[in-house]
């Protein structure tokens, strides 16, 4: 064990990074990584529960049936933040205004705490996906929306937590992307994926196929283009899609790969919300070499209007995003 990196270490030495850095900053990622472990525990266990399993019998704001683990995440979350009070709000995927904590904290949380849930009953991965910036308003004050306005480009910190076969944390602070993974033997997050990169061109493309026919004729065509055999490599694109953006991305992010949301017929500024699926990921994904578009720009450019908006979603390998949004950029 002596040559092995915890996150707990690797927050600290990384800490020195951020010149005047009086520690909150990497409070925050220390809740983060409890409640990860809290919510990992409980997703490991998930089918022994017979009440943990299935729907909440409520709706997000947008509509969506909570899973009772949705819930269950999204307060593991909010509590290990609260207790830290150096966040000053929240905004969740699973609440439909922000949530309000200490006035004195200098920073702001968006998360989708648990994303890719309606996989949890058929034993399949999910994920938490998180990013943190600097509130705008002044400190001792209430946070105001504005303060989760921001754009992506702001970012000073956005990771995910990957429930797959074994749980991982994932996240950038800007210098470089850096994957964890836990050992629950005793407890930790061990450094195993250090300076992760996604090569500049892959085999994978991920998009729910389904919707072709909801698609624009861009999408289509693009979808042709990745089943037509390339005469260079004699097979076409492989198609992967598993419905957790978490795990699509995760797996792209270390193959080569695409992951698309697009805009559809019902849901014309796709499915994906910008805030806390679209911005994260597109920062991890851009500190690894590769791209996230909207299809017309770049998703860290997009200036939010509502904290639960939504963008069409092009993201992985660089050679892939810029093919891809080729088929759309003048639709
Ligand atoms: P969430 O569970 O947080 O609502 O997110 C689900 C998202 C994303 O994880 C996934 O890639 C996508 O929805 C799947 O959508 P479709 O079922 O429409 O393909
Ligand atoms: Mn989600
Ligand atoms: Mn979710």
């Amino acid at each position: 064990m002596e040559n092995v990196t915890t996150l707990g270490e690797f927050i600290i030495e990384k800490q020195q990074d951020f010149p005047g850095s009086s520690g909150e900053f990497s409070r925050i990622l220390s809740g983060i990584r409890l409640a990860s472990k809290v919510v990992s525990q409980q997703i490991n266990k998930a089918g022994l529960l017979t009440d943990i399993l299935g729907t909440a019998g409520s709706e997000n704001i947008q509509g969506e049936q909570q899973q009772k683990l949705d819930v269950y995440a999204n307060e593991q979350f909010i509590k290990a933040l609260k207790y830290r009070e150096v966040v000053c709000g929240i905004a969740s995927e699973e609440n439909d205004e922000f949530i309000v904590l200490n006035d004195n904290g200098k920073y702001v949380v968006a998360m989708d705490p648990l994303d890719g849930s309606s996989n949890i009953d058929v034993n399949v991965s999910v994920g938490t996906i998180f990013s943190i910036y600097r509130r705008l308003s002044p400190v001792g004050t209430p946070v105001t929306k504005a303060d989760f306005l921001q754009k992506g480009t702001e970012q000073l910190a956005a990771g995910y937590v990957i429930y797959g076969s074994s749980t991982m944390l994932v996240y950038t602070t800007g210098s470089g992307v850096n994957g964890f993974t836990y050992d629950p033997g005793i407890g930790v997050f061990v450094l195993s994926h250090p300076n992760m990169k996604t090569t500049e061109d892959g085999k994978i493309y991920s998009l729910n196929e389904g919707n072709f026919y909801k698609s624009s004729k861009g999408i289509q065509e693009y979808v042709k283009y990745a089943q037509t055999i390339d005469p260079k490599t004699n097979r076409p694109l492989t198609g992967r899609y598993i419905g957790s953006l978490v795990a699509d991305f995760h797996r792209n992010l270390i193959k080569g790969g695409i992951y698309i949301y697009p805009a559809t017929s019902s849901s014309p500024n796709g499915k994906l919300r910008l805030l806390y699926e679209c911005n994260p990921m597109g920062f991890i994904a851009e500190q690894a070499g590769g791209l996230a578009s909207t299809g017309k720009q770049r998703v860290l450019e997009v200036i939010p209007t509502e904290l639960h908006q939504r963008v069409p979603f092009f993201v992985g390998s660089k050679n892939m995003v810029e093919k891809a949004i080729s088929f759309v950029k003048d639709e």
